[in-house]
């Protein structure tokens, strides 16, 4: 029986997954894609009864390593324990993904045909990291080779010459529809505005300081409403809006699109205007995310909103970005979830790169910040948060483009020039929640011995045990798995390492 499914083991493990093709960069490893080639993880399924599966990447470069074990009545000794209560069970979780931005789309498209197959499969398909929750700009962000709504036209308050741009049929509408195909998810697609037509606003420019005049409130919903269905009419129909992209960006001058919103002011559009108008559009199903800004203004920017009824019933959820998240405790997220328990939370916006010198912000091959990724998706959903949706799927080189010359990071990096592109350790990182902790999988609670190992900790929609740990240290150790009904899971946990443990 043990030969045979170490052979069925070994048939598997080259049947259904690719080799990364490594090569070394500045910071570390990425594993190279191009028409010809792209490694895929392949399904990796739970095991049978009385086993577990182990799947790691390290930053010595393994990649989505799968090994299968017998589960153990006993536990390793000196073994790091990590306790589950699969009886206290949190939220509810939404899903993972990334963002389709017009600089994704832009590098993508510039790759050869079967390289940007690759690229889809790579994040949308089974075989890949099956990513089933997307954020889509509404008209230009500033991950965009200009800036732009979708009505430049001066005055236009009845909206006559509104209509997508080149940006959505060739950049975002493409890779919308066939992710869809490759998806065995219904995709949730959500819209997030970074700034209105500047006809619309006090300062009369995407970016700055500005407002919308008060006279613009309606039209500003009704432009709203008109991408919704615009994209529903191309085929992606939306499951949610943000109203507004760092509504508070207004406090300082931006040199990116922006669009202020303070919270008093959000309430009363919300409840006069775009509550309200969704509605008579037929589109309360939208579910609503307001604040969409970082840890820092939470949860004063809801509390207006969730205090007052006729805003609040427009309401279903808070929306958070990653970047004050090494500054502010994630206690703010748990005051948040307890304003309002019956909403949901959820991180819609990631990247690294934010705030650092240096020209160039994309740093290949780096574990550090994939470290730092994978850390704050543990905290964030283990303080509520139901899932994480990364910024660009992909930029080029230089961390674009973009118009307002900002330089980021992503998870994959694209060479037109090449015809090829980069998956970094962060690509994985993700993975190790998107692939395994599948929509509607409930949260439990999960606590380890070591600080060195940070752990979260799911019950699939079948009722199995998902595990996804994070190795901080330097050396390799073991590690027990106890779940508390009998089931001891050891194995060990490579130094600088990502686990997802499927039982
Ligand atoms: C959208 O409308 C503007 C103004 O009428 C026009 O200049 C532009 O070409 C249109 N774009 C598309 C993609 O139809
Ligand atoms: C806003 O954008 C314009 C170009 O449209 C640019 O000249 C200006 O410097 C930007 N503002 C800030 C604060 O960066």
């Amino acid at each position: 029986m043990r030969t045979i499914v170490l052979m069925l083991a070994f048939l598997w493990g080259i049947s259904a997954q690719d080799e990364c093709n490594a090569r070394q960069e500045e910071y570390g490893l990425v594993c190279v894609c191009d028409a010809s080639y792209c490694d895929q993880p392949g399904i990796i399924d739970f095991p049978e009864e009385g086993s577990f599966t182990v799947v790691t990447t390290s930053e010595e470069g393994l990649r989505f390593n799968v090994e299968t074990f017998p589960v153990s009545s006993e536990q390793t000794p000196d073994a790091v324990v990590v306790t589950l209560d699969r009886e206290d069970v949190y939220q509810t979780i939404i899903g993972f993904g990334g963002s389709f931005t017009d600089s994704t789309g832009l590098n993508v498209v510039g790759l050869p045909s079967e390289a940007q197959e690759y690229f889809l499969r790579s994040y949308f398909a089974p075989e890949g990291l099956g990513y089933n929750l997307c954020r889509i700009p509404i008209a230009g962000s500033d991950f965009s080779t200009r800036p732009y709504s979708y009505d430049d036209v001066e005055g236009d308050i009845d909206l006559v010459y509104w209509n997508l741009t080149m940006e959505d049929y060739n950049y975002k509408l493409p890779l919308i529809k066939r992710a869809q195909e490759l998806s065995p998810y219904q995709i949730k697609l959500f819209g997030s505005p970074w700034s209105s037509p500047t006809w619309m606003k006090t300062n009369g420019m995407f970016n700055g300081s500005g407002i919308l005049l008060k006279e613009m409130w309606q039209p500003w919903a009704n432009y709203i409403v008109k991408f919704v269905e615009a994209y529903e009419a191309e085929g992606a129909e939306l499951w949610g809006l943000t109203p507004q992209n760092e509504p508070l960006c207004y406090e300082s001058d931006w040199a990116i699109n922006c669009l202020g919103w303070s919270a008093e002011d959000m309430r009363d559009w919300l409840k006069t205007n775009l509550g309200p108008t969704l509605e008579a559009a037929g589109m309360r199903r939208l579910k609503m995310m307001v604040d969409d800004f970082n840890r820092d203004t939470l949860p004063s920017y809801v509390i207006p909103l969730f205090e007052d009824p006729e805003c609040d019933q427009y309401i279903d959820g808070t929306a958070v970005h990653w970047y004050s998240d090494k500054y502010v405790s994630a206690d703010v997220l748990d005051q948040t979830q307890a304003l309002s328990p019956e909403k949901f939370l959820l991180y819609t916006e990631a990247c690294q790169g934010v705030g650092e010198d240096g020209q160039y912000h994309v740093h290949l091959g780096s574990w550090t910040r994939t470290e730092e990724y994978t850390h704050s998706m543990i905290e964030d959903i283990n303080h509520y948060s139901a899932g994480w949706v990364d910024w660009n799927m992909a930029v080029n080189r230089l961390g674009g483009p973009n118009w307002a010359h900002g330089s980021l990071d992503a998870p994959i990096i694209v060479d037109i020039d090449a015809g090829e592109f980069y998956k970094q350790p962060m690509f994985y990182g993700l993975g190790h929640f998107s692939k395994f902790v599948l929509p509607e999988s409930q949260r439990i609670h999960s606590v380890t011995t070591s600080n060195s190992v940070e752990t979260v900790a799911f019950l699939d929609p079948t009722g199995r045990t998902v595990v996804v740990l994070l190795n901080t240290g330097d050396s390799e150790i073991d590690v027990t798995v106890n779940d508390n009904s009998g089931n001891f899971l050891n194995f060990k946990t490579p130094a600088k390492a990502i686990q997802t443990i499927l039982h």
